[in-house]
């Protein structure tokens, strides 16, 4: 089996196919400012959860933060567009909304990146929300609408979409833990429709998408956390069926109209383990490593597999440069197990607001100052350069 074939003997390249993506992530609502007419920001005035108000001001200055992104040698960027913005009230679609996004992916062939666009990143418009959101019956088939009218404005400009950035993620932050919006707690009932509708307005959008635009990539992105487990029985049972909860049930639902999946990887969980794990700033494992088994655990769909976000909290920026290292050496070997996949996203290219933790997280390649907007590019930056401009591991 090739997973016991000690990995000096397998990878003996250190390169990355020809043509690798290589950049990093944004989501509109965690940088662009200025978005009054979702339900975050309704939260915010209600004082739930902090003011995520000018952000990053990345929707003015998006020209400059690509000059920063292309500057550090990506080839590509993933950003998602807003629905506020883009629909802000039922049925009634902003033409001037559409254009600024068709300018921002312009802005990214320009600096020769490619755009990776995902049509929805958590935050929801308002009247979407005051029907009841996702809990909502309608919920797909206006996901749906909204998705392929998107796809249908960025004709020619964009070929790679993701319809839902972590569904299983906003289910449980939203319905289970009730620590991000609609703030419902224990709601189990609740988190499994939201689940099954999600599954839905996915596999509906793909069905939209592909009747105006067949010939575009239209995938899901997946928050995959690696559950595993040393070698007790009992352990790995546990490892297993959180797997299949977290990740493979919902898989299961939309596998068959994914034609790339996007993964997120930020999360392990090992029972019985004893190690201890240096901590992220976000108090997570620092575990780049787990990277490769999350990959692993995707290579049964058998589809494009690219990373949508991997990257860790680090104000200090000690700690980022070996961490991307790390998650590199996790996607090459991946690439040598066989798992198809064609790019690596850092999260993310700017500081931003990190939902209900606000500011002060700092994932960023380029630091923020957010009174004076001044952007800052951060040491690690410049190692994950030299991992792009060589296209290979760096040791
Ligand atoms: C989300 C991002 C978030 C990041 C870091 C991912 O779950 O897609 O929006 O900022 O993790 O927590």
């Amino acid at each position: 089996m090739a997973d016991t074939v000690p990995i000096s003997d397998r990878a003996s390249s250190k390169k990355f196919p020809e043509g690798f993506y290589w950049g990093a992530a944004t989501a509109s609502y965690q940088v662009e400012g200025g978005i009054e007419n979702c339900d975050w920001a309704d939260a915010a005035r209600k004082g739930i959860v902090p003011v995520c108000g000018r952000a990053c001001d990345h929707y003015n200055r998006f020209e400059e933060d690509f000059d920063l992104a292309q500057s550090l040698g990506h080839n590509c960027h993933r950003l998602s567009v807003e629905w506020a913005r883009i629909e802000p009230e039922e049925g009634r679609f902003d033409e001037d909304a559409l254009e600024h996004y068709r300018t921002v992916v312009k802005a990214l062939h320009a600096r020769g990146m490619e755009p990776f666009v995902t049509l929805w990143h958590f935050t929801l418009p308002q009247w979407f929300a005051d029907k009841g959101g996702f809990e909502h019956a309608d919920a797909p088939e206006l996901f749906a609408r909204y998705a392929a009218r998107v796809v249908d404005a960025l004709d020619g400009l964009c070929s790679h979409y993701a319809t839902i950035n972590e569904p299983i993620v906003f289910a449980s932050n939203g319905w289970i833990r009730g620590t991000w919006a609609p703030f419902k707690r224990g709601a189990f009932y609740s988190y499994l429709r939201v689940r099954a509708h999600l599954a839905r307005a996915h596999n509906r959008a793909y069905d939209e998408i592909k009747k105006v635009r067949p010939n575009v990539d239209v995938g899901i992105v997946m928050h995959v956390i690696y559950f595993h487990a040393n070698a007790n029985p009992l352990n790995k049972l546990i490892a297993a069926m959180l797997n299949f909860h977290w990740t493979h049930s919902f898989m299961q639902k939309v596998q068959a109209r994914c034609d790339s999946i996007g993964l997120n990887y930020y999360i392990h969980k090992k029972f019985g383990d004893t190690a201890v794990y240096e901590k992220t700033d976000m108090g997570w494992d620092s575990y780049p490593e787990g990277l490769l088994g999350a990959l692993m655990m995707l290579k049964r769909y058998d589809k494009s597999i690219y990373i949508a976000e991997a990257g860790i909290a680090d104000a200090s920026d000690s700690m980022r440069a070996q961490y991307i290292k790390a998650l590199v050496r996790a996607v090459h070997e991946a690439l040598h197990l066989g798992v198809s996949i064609h790019g690596f996203m850092y999260w993310s290219l700017l500081d931003n607001y990190e939902w209900a933790l606000g500011f002060e997280k700092r994932f960023g390649l380029i630091e923020v100052n957010y009174e004076t907007q001044k952007r800052t590019i951060r040491r690690s930056a410049y190692v994950y350069k030299a991992i792009i401009e060589h296209n290979a591991l760096l040791e």
